[in-house]
């Protein structure tokens, strides 16, 4: 969810870090900074918001000639984004950028200061460049301090280290969180980058890191610590490195998504309860009932997790469209929290809606994407999804986390209600940590619905239909065909079609089937066999064939609702972006819409 670049070399330290910073931009915005050394001196530029305002800091201030530095760019996960917060993070003669989470970083942060390291931000980050000095400080050698450092650290990261112990050298790591390392086009030049772009046009030859993967370089070249790399050829277009080689970004953010929820549950799932530092456990006090305000995809998330909430944590839920909540005169009961859901943090309607229950007085509470966004300036407490940016109109990547970090709190609330069972609890907590498997795509799945995209680009009108979760899941299939492809599509849930439109059923209507095998199969397959006997045309989704089917989306068989309720969203995804790209429209920026809608 960062961006982190390193050079070293005889060419412009401070350029190369500042324009690979400005390609990783799209990756946080939130602060950005370079740590540059030259004659054994560490100068450190930081600055919030923007890249061109680090720009302008580093331009104003420094005209010097470096050997080499390291930079990064910010998306706040631990801390608020301020220039404290911001990396390189500083101990006494050392500087990191890391991009990922250091799960145990509250345990090391605490044996470190008992040990006299003090510490001035609040990043889980600042505890590696304190354990590596705290090593290098007994063992006097840099290198047995960085390998001791990098073994005591649970969770994701890259890190790119230097030091004035050692002024010729950038150590480098990877586990969990991506970093290549290339030998640039010049001579003795070695640059660093957390993804393609930076490096484009600068480097042919890159090694993308395997985990566990680590090395120090110096003008001399590069020492690996073990075997287990290889170097291959980088690509030459930039827009193809910034979709990683996937056609829309859309596309390379479907395929993201397994990777996003894993930095969604990082340090948030324990081997018996689920942990939110950013929450306290008061906030359920004295409350019964979740009001949840959102729009779009958001309102998806919210209504899916309005069946959590009352299955996992016995609370009352409703959920509102925003645009309506603001206008109803709603009646707003303290022993009400209120939870917006917003991707963008900016979306004019729920933004108001927020307001409107911070002047009633409730507890509120934004699950979004955008740390210090209007949303998480406003509310009480804010839970972060961690998707990074998502570019495509249509949101993917989103809604999976959001609907993740719901369901994580529907457990966290009956927790702490003590309304789950151990056993109960247990079961979810497993069914959690399989998640980003079943959100990983199978090639076979992806070229089924490329064929079947063909044979839904007419028709008189899509439903999708679903039953409990299954429904909102309609919902977001339905509204992701429609902005893409333009055709009309609608969202049902699947035992209200025989109350009218039941009557549209004829082959032109295409009705698509969500069939989990562990929710209420029977109902909806003879919901299903209603519409089949009306001759409408059915694709089915689920993990059981079904003969009455036309066409036929194969998942997985699982144990658990809310992993086929994954694995269909993926085929949902999937479907309507094929339909778009045969209808030739255009995929990332769909006509009349906007990413972030900040009008009412
Ligand atoms: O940023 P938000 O989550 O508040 O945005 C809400 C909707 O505008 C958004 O989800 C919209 O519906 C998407 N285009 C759906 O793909």
């Amino acid at each position: 969810m960062c961006g982190i670049v390193g050079y070293i070399g005889k060419n412009d330290t401070t350029k190369f870090l500042l324009d690979g910073l400005k390609e990783l931009e799209y990756r946080g915005y939130d602060s950005a900074g370079i740590a540059v050394l030259g004659d054994k001196k560490i100068d450190v530029f930081k600055a919030l918001g923007k890249l061109h305002n680090l720009e302008e800091k580093v331009n104003t201030s420094s005209s010097k000639d470096y050997e080499l530095g390291i930079g990064h760019t910010r998306w706040a996960t631990h801390g608020q984004p301020t220039e404290l917060n911001a990396h390189p993070h500083l101990g006494e003669y050392s500087y990191v950028v890391h991009n990922g989470i250091i799960e145990n970083y509250k345990e090391l942060k605490e044996e470190l200061i008992n040990l006299g390291h003090k510490f001035v931000s609040q990043t889980d980050t600042e505890v590696i460049v304190h354990l590596f000095e705290n090593y290098n400080n007994k063992l006097n050698d840099t290198t047995k301090a960085f390998h001791s450092t990098i073994e005591r650290l649970e969770g994701a990261f890259s890190i790119l280290l230097i030091t004035k112990a050692e002024p010729t050298k950038i150590f480098f790591f990877k586990h969990g969180s991506p970093l290549i390392v290339a030998k640039g086009n010049d001579e003795n030049e070695v640059l660093f980058a957390s993804s393609d772009a930076p490096l484009i046009g600068l480097a042919n030859d890159v090694v993308y890191l395997e985990d566990g993967v680590g090395g120090i370089a110096t003008t001399e070249g590069i020492e690996f610590f073990n075997n287990n790399y290889s170097w291959s050829t980088l690509p030459t277009s930039k827009q193809f490195a910034q979709k990683n080689g996937f056609r829309f970004f859309m596309e390379k953010e479907i395929y993201e998504q397994s990777d996003v929820v894993v930095d969604c549950m990082l340090g948030r799932l324990s081997d018996n309860e689920i942990l939110f530092d950013e929450i306290d456990k008061s906030l359920i006090d004295g409350i019964n009932e979740i009001k949840i305000c959102a729009c779009g995809t958001s309102y998806h998330s919210g209504l899916t997790a309005s069946y959590l909430f009352e299955r996992l944590s016995k609370i009352k839920c409703n959920v509102e469209i925003a645009s309506e909540f603001r206008y109803k005169d709603p009646l707003l009961t303290k022993d009400t929290l209120f939870v917006v859901i917003s991707q963008s943090g900016e979306t004019a309607d729920t933004l108001e809606a927020l307001k409107m229950a911070k002047v009633a007085g409730l507890k509120t509470l934004v699950i979004c994407n955008v740390d210090n966004s209007s949303m998480t300036r406003t509310a009480d407490a804010t839970i972060l999804t961690r998707a990074g940016i998502e570019k495509g109109v249509a949101s993917t990547k989103a809604f999976t986390t959001q609907t993740i970090v719901l369901w994580m709190l529907a457990l966290y609330f009956g927790k702490a209600k003590n309304v789950l069972t151990n056993d109960k609890l247990s079961e979810e907590l497993h069914a959690l940590r399989e998640v980003p498997k079943s959100l990983i795509i199978d090639d076979n799945m992806h070229e089924k619905t490329k064929r079947l995209s063909k044979r839904y680009l007419h028709g008189h009108g899509f439903f999708f239909i679903g039953r409990d979760v299954f429904f909102p899941l309609a919902l977001e299939g339905a509204l992701k065909l429609k902005e893409i492809s333009y055709l009309h599509a609608e969202g049902y849930p699947a035992g209200e079609m025989k109350h009218g439109p039941i009557a549209l059923a004829d082959p032109e209507l295409f009705t698509i089937a969500l069939m989990p095998q562990n929710l209420l199969y029977d109902k909806i397959k003879s919901n299903v066999e209603e519409l089949s006997a009306r001759d409408s045309t059915i694709c089915s989704i689920s993990p059981l064939d079904f003969d009455l089917s036309d066409d036929f989306i194969k998942i997985n068989e699982t144990d658990h609702y809310m992993l086929e309720f994954f694995e269909m969203l993926i085929a949902l995804q999937l479907l309507s972006m094929e339909i778009s790209v045969r209808l030739g429209n255009d995929v990332d920026m769909p006509r009349n819409l906007a990413k972030s809608v900040t009008v009412e």
